[in-house]
């Protein structure tokens, strides 16, 4: 497991992300998605599972993102497919903390 840390302390990191936005991170060459919704983070893979178009163009709703070319959604924590027929998005540990916000990626 690989650990990475955004932003030096816990404020640094509520500013640099911004909330209901999708944000593209890249984890030393691994692109994942950022999403921070109230005060929650999520981070999960910038592919759709279905057919590989990227979520950085998803659409966001409470806890959901939509892939905008078939429509399917999943569940921004568990990763669980809430419309649609294809395996899980994966999702990342997430843990905002006083040193910064972080995130949990296995190893490839
Ligand atoms: S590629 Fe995302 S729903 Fe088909």
């Amino acid at each position: 497991m690989k650990v990475f840390l955004i932003g030096a302390s816990k404020s640094q990191a509520e500013q640099m992300i911004a909330e209901d936005t999708i944000h593209q991170i890249d984890l030393d060459g691994q692109i994942i998605a950022l999403v921070r919704q109230k005060d929650e983070f999520f981070a999960f893979q910038s592919t759709c599972p279905h057919r590989g178009a990227s979520l950085l163009r998803g659409d966001l709703d409470a806890g959901i993102i939509r892939c905008s070319l078939h429509g399917y959604s999943f569940d921004l924590k568990s990763g669980e497919v809430q419309l649609g027929l294809c395996s899980a998005l994966e999702t990342y540990s997430v843990e905002l903390t006083e040193e910064g916000l972080k995130i949990s990626v296995p190893n490839e």
